[in-house]
């Protein structure tokens, strides 16, 4: 029988991560020969993780907060996508021991929006509220992919101001925005696709739970509206969404495609992304 591999995932802290969920289903399900762990790696150890995981075969990583930035310094080679996004979320290590960064969090965006609403950017308006690192990658896929407009908005504006030139400069011909949350139930209006990439409306706290990055009233009833939270699957902004008639994604869908990207990349399979969604959906209890 051909020996296991394994895949991890390294964070700090890690909490609850529904990856090993992910992919130790997609392994029983293609009867592939690999189990995935998750570690809690700390920053001054990640160097030392990362070179132990490649001198002890394993046949992928996903990387999580803090370490993203400093595996896209780590590894020999860089995917297009990390590259621009400055950012690694997926590791392979090829058969001579070179190690390249990739980052499936943009592409797993996007291919969650063509699955549930059959939809694409194109020639689209298109609004993004938060301006960290799913931000960029979500922002980079809506240049790529030829959206009409791409608006930033943030509660530190500055960092808006300063993803949206990053995509300008970045991605020629993308026409961007940047701003704060000061006007946006009136800015919002004008959108044909909200992405929500903040943390307001992710289960822990009951006020951050309850929370929504833009009022239900606000919410255009043609719109498509995406989020990057997860646990609720229902949250407070996608049922705000479907109270006025928009069509939502929950961030199921983005974080399964992500992980079927990565999966990909390690075992050059595709993950039956049906099943699995529906895994994650029950082991959420939302099934
Ligand atoms: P990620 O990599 O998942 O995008 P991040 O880089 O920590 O995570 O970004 C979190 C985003 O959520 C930021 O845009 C943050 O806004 P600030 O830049 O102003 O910090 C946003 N965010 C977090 N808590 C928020 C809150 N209570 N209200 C509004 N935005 C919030």
């Amino acid at each position: 029988m051909a020996l296991e591999k394994t895949l991890a995932i390294f964070g700090y802290p890690l909490g609850h991560t529904m990856s090993p969920t992910m992919h130790n289903a997609a392994a029983e399900a293609l009867g592939l020969p690999y189990h995935f762990l998750a570690y809690e790696v700390r920053p001054e150890n990640i160097e030392a993780a990362f070179r132990g995981s490649l001198a002890m075969g394993f046949g992928g990583l996903c990387i999580t907060i803090p370490h993203k930035l400093a595996i896209h310094d780590l590894v020999d080679e860089l995917s297009e996508d990390a590259r621009i996004m400055g950012a690694v979320n997926v590791v392979t290590f090829d058969s001579g021991g070179k190690t390249t960064g990739h980052n499936t969090d943009g592409i797993g965006w996007l291919r969650s929006l063509e699955e549930e609403t059959g939809e694409t950017p194109r020639d689209k308006r298109c609004m993004i509220i938060g301006a960290g690192g799913a931000a960029r990658a979500v922002a980079v896929k809506l240049a790529q992919s030829g959206a009409a407009h791409i608006e930033i908005r943030n509660r530190t504006a500055e960092k808006a101001d300063a993803l949206a030139r990053f995509i300008e400069e970045k991605i020629p011909g993308a026409r961007t925005a940047g701003g704060g949350l000061g006007d946006i139930a009136s800015a919002a209006a004008d959108y044909e696709i909200i992405v929500n990439t903040t943390s307001q409306g992710m289960k822990g706290d009951p006020a951050r739970e309850a929370a929504t990055p833009l009022d239900a009233e606000a919410i255009p009833e043609g719109a498509i509206c995406t989020d990057a939270v997860y646990n609720p699957v229902d949250t407070t902004f996608l049922k705000g969404a479907k109270s006025r008639g928009a069509r939502t994604v929950s961030g199921v869908g983005w974080f399964v495609n992500q992980g079927a990207a990565a999966w990909e990349l390690w075992t050059g399979t595709k993950m039956p992304t049906d099943l699995i969604r529906n895994r994650v959906f029950e082991a959420l209890g939302a099934a």
